[in-house]
């Protein structure tokens, strides 16, 4: 039976990554569908993008919420009503809690921007070039409770010939918007 993949993209800032997803369906290149942008950020970038493509969009601010537990729980019920099956953080800059974590087990994927587990956190880029690393990469994997610890799915290295910050950042993008969605259909391909 053919799954529907339905997909919530969550995002903190321009969602060039949310885009590339988006492009990818349309293009008939990811088998999924896009249910759902959910921001921390109301004046984020993406929700731009999510208007133009369609996509319904949930914009919450976890400083208006009790705790993070309460925050999860309304971003919950939204999922559930869209009918969400997977969580794919794309620039979300936040660690996903006990709440969602166990609403989607194995099921919430995440990109960043260096080669896992080397240079989690913040400034991915900027600590690979300050650690003077020959090469650069983009991983993808699975979201646990750590900052970006969780399981590897995929990996990709390119050679930091040109060490100019804009141009790095450039790079990281060209593959991220390439190994994202093909990574997804895999992932979606084997279940
Ligand atoms: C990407 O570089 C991603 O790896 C990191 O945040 C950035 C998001 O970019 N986690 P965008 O918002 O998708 O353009």
């Amino acid at each position: 039976m053919m799954t529907t993949n339905k997909i919530a993209v969550f995002a903190s800032g321009s969602g060039s990554n949310f885009q590339a997803i988006h492009d990818a369906i349309r293009n008939g290149k990811l088998a999924a569908e896009l249910v759902l942008v959910v921001t921390d950020k109301p004046d984020a970038y993406v929700l731009r993008r999510a208007a133009a493509a369609g996509v319904e969009a949930l914009a919450l601010r976890p400083q208006d919420f009790i705790s993070k537990a309460d925050y999860e729980r309304a971003i919950l019920i939204e999922l559930h009503s869209q009918g969400a099956e997977w969580l794919v953080l794309a620039g979300y800059m936040r660690l996903i809690g006990p709440v969602l974590l166990e609403a989607y087990p194995n099921r919430i994927v995440n990109i960043h921007p260096s080669l896992l587990p080397e240079f989690p956190g913040k400034d991915a880029i900027g600590q690979t070039l300050a650690a003077g690393r020959e090469e650069a990469g983009v991983t993808v994997h699975f979201v646990d409770a750590g900052m970006d610890t969780g399981p590897i799915i995929a990996q990709r290295t390119f050679r930091l010939d040109n060490r100019d910050r804009q141009t790095v950042e450039e790079a990281v993008h060209r593959i991220e918007h390439e190994l994202y969605p093909a990574t997804l259909q895999k992932l979606f391909s084997r279940q």
